[in-house]
């Protein structure tokens, strides 16, 4: 029997529960509907015209098979698996860690299956050196892979040329070949040629796969095959979502109708959109998403070529943990955002709360309950409060967390993200922001050829003492 599909409610948007300034009204429904539903149909068009590769990814059995192929020479040998890469080439990996690997998954060997796992994306010294602190001798228990499309990102070349000189430091010429995995671009880049002319292990990121949309590819894959995450049940999710993304009917849509409903609080001043699973294991889908959303829709200019400044700002929040630190503001503030939550109806692992001591009979109404009922109750206590104050709600129902539902999660907003891509009218597959930041990083660290960009940063970011107080 199929697992249960991951459910979207949007009831709580409407004008019926939040009234007409807030809510979305009957009328307003229709219009989205009629603007959206061409655009079903162009996005289906397009990928069949191959224009969207990410589309694809749950049906390429070949990089399931490769992958699995590569996981298997490492899984003997190796007790740690350390993921060096950033953005699109680390989030997807920590949201599957997070949400598929036991919390304790590091730190148990009972609760862990497969390999440790480390992403690290920063290159923040004190962090780095912890760890190799930690890792010690055990570096011919690691396998390092080392993640990036384009190979010319400082962050992972630094990590990179850390390890390298580490592996060779300890292991001999032959460390780098037997303890690394490089996943990059399949034919060009600064990472492959390393690989080449050293002889590593390669995984490829696809052709028109940009980082954001690739957790579905090697990049996310390979974490999962060494932590032994069910990745047959993660591309079977994707595979169910894709044919309920690319159906026709707007209504059925789920993608479409999540892009329509943020398209329109977008346009009608509610321009943040706040993600807050109710589940530790979905906390680091929502960072996936931050970026998914941030980097695709945040854009200068739309199709035509006109400024726009266009782009709804992603919030991340944890419930319940945030209801103590966010939820003021959300209720109490300005009445400027939408609230996706994301809640779990079962959980293989529930606790019973015990019952009450004798001096404080007021916590008896705790007392034999199960965690998962506080935690659930006190998302639909959350959700009730924001309604009251006319503030939008969706849920994204997950019947329980397995490899199964997050597939279909990751393909449900990667595909929302097309579809408010082509609502917004804006290519929501580059991210020419980032990439200056890119560039003024190797001009400050002296590449060659950023001369003329380090002169023109050097007065913005030099210190005017007479500000510094
Ligand atoms: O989504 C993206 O394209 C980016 O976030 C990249 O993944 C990130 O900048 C890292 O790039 P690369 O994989 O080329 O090192």
């Amino acid at each position: 029997m199929r697992e249960e599909q991951i459910k979207l409610y949007y009831k709580n948007v409407t004008s019926e529960i939040i009234g007409d300034e807030h809510g979305i009204t009957v009328g307003q429904l229709k219009s989205l509907a009629e603007k959206t539903s061409p655009l079903i149909e162009q996005l289906n068009k397009e990928r069949k015209e191959g224009k969207t590769p990410y589309r694809d990814l749950p049906y390429k059995t070949k990089t399931v098979k490769q992958v699995k192929e590569t996981a298997d020479e490492f899984k003997d040998r190796c007790e740690n698996l350390v993921v060096f890469g950033i953005g699109g080439s680390a989030l997807g990996n920590i949201a599957l860690q997070t949400s598929l690997n036991s919390y304790m998954h590091n730190l148990d060997d009972a609760q862990r299956k497969g390999t440790r796992l480390f992403v690290f994306d920063n290159v923040d010294p004190a962090q780095l050196s912890s760890f190799f602190d930690w890792l010690g001798d055990k570096l011919d228990k690691t396998v390092f892979n080392v993640i990036s499309k384009s190979g010319r990102t400082s962050e992972t070349a630094a990590q990179f040329l850390i390890m390298n000189k580490m592996l060779s430091d300890k292991l001999g010429p032959d460390g780098l070949k037997n303890q690394v995995v490089a996943t990059t671009d399949p034919k060009q880049g600064t990472l492959r040629n390393i690989a080449t002319n050293a002889g590593l292990r390669c995984l490829e990121v696809p052709d028109g796969v940009g980082g954001r949309f690739s957790v579905l590819s090697a990049v996310g894959l390979f974490t999962a095959a060494m932590c032994e995450m069910d990745i047959d049940s993660l591309m079977a999710g994707a595979r169910d979502m894709d044919a309920r993304v690319s159906c026709e009917d707007f209504y059925k849509n789920p993608a479409a109708i999540n892009a329509a409903i943020n398209y329109h609080y977008y346009n009608h001043g509610k321009r943040n959109s706040v993600i807050m699973p109710y589940s530790y294991a979905l906390k680091d889908l929502a960072d996936w998403y931050r970026q998914l959303w941030a980097e695709s829709l945040g854009k200068t200019k739309d199709l035509a070529g006109n400024d726009v400044h266009i782009g709804p700002t992603p919030i991340k929040a944890l419930g319940t943990t945030d209801q103590h630190s966010q939820v003021q503001l959300y209720r109490e503030g300005p009445n400027d955002k939408l609230f996706t939550f994301l809640q779990v109806n079962n959980f293989d692992n529930d606790l019973v709360i015990g019952p009450a001591p004798q001096s404080a009979p007021e916590l008896g109404f705790l007392a034999g309950a199960n965690l998962s009922t506080l935690l659930n109750n006190e998302k639909k206590a959350t959700e009730y409060a924001l309604l009251h104050d006319k503030r939008p709600c969706i849920t994204i129902e997950f019947d329980r967390v397995n490899a199964y539902a997050i597939g279909q999660f990751i393909y449900l907003f990667e595909v929302t993200t097309s579809f408010a891509g082509a609502l917004f009218n804006i290519n929501p597959y580059n991210q020419p922001a980032v990439e200056l930041g890119k560039e003024a990083t190797f001009a400050l660290m002296g590449k060659a050829d950023f001369e003329e960009l380090a002169r023109q940063i050097r007065p913005v970011t030099k210190i005017d003492e007479d500000f510094l107080i």
